[in-house]
């Protein structure tokens, strides 16, 4: 079925609006000759764009715009071309509406999610997983939304890790390898030992970037204690920005500094805020780390104090009951989550036996990709 109504030129041909499902939208001419999808500006086959920026003429109009069924054909000038939209891209790629104001927002798929929403994600299995695509790619969609997934039936062998991350996506190796191990024997005749616990973090926020998916697989578990933690640091954070603003712009304006040395020859350093907001407020990622922070030093002096209360203050939301969503891993369980929104944390532990985690890194691209793909988009169109 046609649009309602013709497409209107306005600005002398500097831009045109068309009404769309979701209602009217502008397009300006020189947009749209850029996003011609024809041959002679996008390669058929990668979708690659073949034109630069220089290509195209500041001054271009479009001369006349027809709607044929929801194909809409748009003629420029100067050079007397034509591009045909579809009204589903169009509607798609639509840039004149109102956008999200306060810093820290969210785009609308992530569910950002306190412990009692948490409480009862499905955990899949891993030999479904690996059988079945359409639940490969929902598991993976959970993640993408909720910022982690869990699952059982993992391998009980070393290199489990890295059996579930082809589950998820590209390995990304560090100076730990491409797995490492978290593996504490408690003796016997040490009953009474406590394994440390460790407060809620991002892994590695002294890499850039930081790694974008951890993996978790529990082989072992023989002590008591130890439950494993997760913490939507995004609902934290909104947190603090709803309690108190100028805390939350503090930790998003200044940079902190993280290190890690503890490897000869390993010396990794990074200058970022502990909430990393884009260019447009969108909130991106949290580094938060208590053991890997350096010295602050890019913070002004005036300033210094109120920082530190804004970083006691996010770190008081972070340990609060209401964001600690807590679950035990059981030899072939395993974690998968989002390492710049969710923190984890491990509770202490005590008893004889053997505690045993694997894990690795893998990039967040490889999982955006492979949902991306699924839904039908184009590389270029997403
Ligand atoms: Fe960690």
């Amino acid at each position: 079925m046609s649009p309602p109504r013709p497409p209107r030129l306005i600005e002398d041909g500097a831009a045109l609006q068309v009404d769309l499902a979701e209602g009217a939208a502008r397009f300006h001419a020189l947009w749209l000759r850029d996003n011609d999808p024809g041959p002679k500006t996008r390669d058929p086959g990668s979708g690659q764009k073949r034109i630069g920026v220089c290509d195209l003429d500041l001054e271009t109009r479009i001369v006349a715009a027809a709607w044929e069924e929801d194909r809409l054909q748009v003629r420029f000038a100067p050079g007397d071309f034509t591009s045909v939209f579809e009204a589903g891209w169009l509607a798609a790629h639509a840039y004149d509406r109102v956008r999200p104001r306060t810093p820290g927002w969210t785009p609308s798929h992530l569910k950002l999610w306190e412990a009692k929403d948490a409480e009862n994600l499905p955990v899949e299995t891993f030999t479904r997983l690996r059988q079945d695509e359409t639940r490969r790619l929902a598991w993976l969609d959970q993640i993408r939304r909720y910022g982690f997934a869990r699952l059982s039936g993992a391998p009980l062998a070393d290199g489990a890790a890295l059996e579930v991350a082809t589950l998820v996506g590209f390995v990304r190796e560090t100076n730990y390898g491409r797995s490492f191990d978290v593996r504490v024997e408690v003796a016997a005749r040490n009953l009474a030992d406590t394994a440390l616990g460790l407060e809620a973090h991002t892994d590695n926020p002294y890499r850039d970037p930081p790694p974008g998916v951890q993996i978790l697989v529990c082989l072992a578990n023989a002590v008591t204690g130890g439950g494993s933690i997760l913490v939507d640091g995004f609902a934290a954070a909104q947190a603090l920005r709803a309690e108190d603003p100028d805390a939350f712009g503090r930790l998003a304006r200044y940079p902190a500094r993280f290190e890690y040395a503890g490897t000869p020859g390993v010396r990794l350093q990074a200058k970022a805020p502990m909430i990393a907001l884009g260019a447009d407020g969108e909130l991106l990622g949290l580094r938060i780390n208590n053991r890997s922070t350096a010295a602050l030093t890019d913070i002004p002096y005036d300033e210094m104090a109120a920082y530190y209360a804004a970083w006691r203050r996010f770190a008081e939301l972070i340990a609060t009951p209401r964001f600690r969503l807590g679950f035990r891993l059981e030899p072939g369980e395993a974690m998968v989550f989002d390492n710049l929104r969710i923190l984890h944390a491990r509770e202490a532990f005590t008893g004889a036996g053997a505690r045993w985690l694997q894990g690795c890194y893998v990039d967040r691209d490889g999982l955006y990709s492979a949902l991306a793909a699924a839904r039908g988009e184009r590389a270029w169109a997403t």
